[in-house]
């Protein structure tokens, strides 16, 4: 049976109809990114009211692509929260008229469990080990990085398992999109850093390890952003595209090599670790993939992302597919909820 899911938590309208937790039958996403481009934010108001005007739109196109009758949906999900409170509600509210109409369980989903089940869709891709060809399996350590959050997590289930750690100031996304900032280069800043890196020498300037004195798996981007920060005041030469590309290389380094320091030190904490999986918008980034694939290739462990690069930023199948084995796995699935702009990140999983 499929799910029409919807998900509207910043400045996306999608939605999407999944099978069984990983068929995409259809992902129509719909955004008003370009209308906050300049501002590198987003206005919450005027993304609610472009998300108010599309949303109808978007489902009926999900449901023509999926060729699906309404009447073979077997229920409806929709992101509860965490996000932008007006266009949370612009999703929820029309999920919950649409259960009521046709008369389908409504089961509400936290966002970040979207994201940790988006390596279901279409099985995921596998980047290193011996996964090809077969469903994610547990245990799995993921690591979710995105421009709101850096959060990394063990889970035995999909419901089941414990956040292991939290960034203690900005996300690695934030970090990008900080550093871009500074070089001059476009928002979002994860692809421009990554694009100037491709010319330039990763080893140019050296940045600070974060938290290295310290037996935590938490995350910290603020120091490294300070170091961008005064090495580009201290060079005394203009902002030159070798010294932009060289920069970039570097930072992009340090960020790199601190989530893989993180997820090298959860993987002997957690040595039964079937497999790690890298989500959210960072996943993207080549070299990090490259980087883990390189360092877990021989802990015997598969390294999975999201199948696609719209699988990684926000989607509404990632809801569909988390919507699916909460299904599978809660009887509280298709319980009330209410809708809100924050929701503990521990409540995503219960202890196993
Ligand atoms: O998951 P996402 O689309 O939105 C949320 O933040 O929830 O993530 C957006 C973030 C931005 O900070 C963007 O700079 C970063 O993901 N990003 C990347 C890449 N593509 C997007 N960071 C590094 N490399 C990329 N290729
Ligand atoms: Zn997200």
């Amino acid at each position: 049976m499929a799910i029409l899911a919807v998900e509207s938590s910043c400045d996306e309208t999608s939605a999407a109809v999944v099978q069984d937790g990983w068929e995409v039958k259809s992902n129509v996403i719909s955004t008003s990114r370009k209308d906050f481009e300049a501002l590198a934010g987003v206005i919450p108001e005027q993304a609610a009211r472009r998300q108010t005007e599309c949303i109808m739109a978007v489902i009926a196109e999900a449901l023509r692509v999926a060729n699906m009758h309404p009447q073979s949906l077997e229920a409806i999900a929709v992101t509860r929260g965490p996000g932008l409170l007006g266009s949370l509600l612009v999703g929820t509210a029309t999920a919950r008229v649409l259960a009521s109409t046709m008369h389908l369980p409504l089961i509400g989903v936290h966002h970040t469990l979207g994201h940790l089940d988006s390596p279901w869709l279409a099985q995921g891709l596998v980047l290193a080990g011996p996964g090809k060809d077969r469903e994610p399996v547990f245990p799995v350590l993921t690591l979710s990085v995105s421009g709101g959050h850096t959060d990394l997590w063990y889970r035995t289930s999909h419901t089941h398992g414990v956040l292991l750690s939290r960034t203690r100031d900005d996300a690695a996304g934030e970090a990008f999109d900080k550093g871009a900032s500074m070089l001059s280069l476009p928002y979002p800043g994860g692809p421009s850093i990554s694009k100037a890196a491709e010319q330039g020498n990763e080893r140019a300037f050296p940045f600070p390890k974060p938290l290295s004195g310290d037996d935590t798996l938490d995350f910290s981007f603020s120091g490294l952003k300070t170091s961008l920060k005064y090495l580009l005041r201290d060079l005394k030469t203009p902002l030159t595209d070798t010294i932009v590309a060289d920069a970039s290389a570097s930072f992009q380094f340090a960020i790199c090599e601190h989530l893989k320091d993180r997820l090298l030190k959860a993987l002997k904490r957690f040595p039964d670790t079937r497999e790690v999986h890298i989500v959210g918008g960072v996943s993207a980034n080549d070299r990090l993939r490259a980087s883990l694939s390189d360092a877990l290739a021989t802990q015997g462990v598969t390294v999975r992302v999201p199948a696609e690069l719209r699988y990684c930023t926000d989607n509404a199948a990632m809801i569909g597919a988390a919507a699916h084995f909460l299904l599978q796995e809660s009887s509280a699935a298709t319980a009330e909820f209410e809708t809100e702009a924050s929701i503990p990140l521990e409540s995503v999983v219960t202890p196993a």
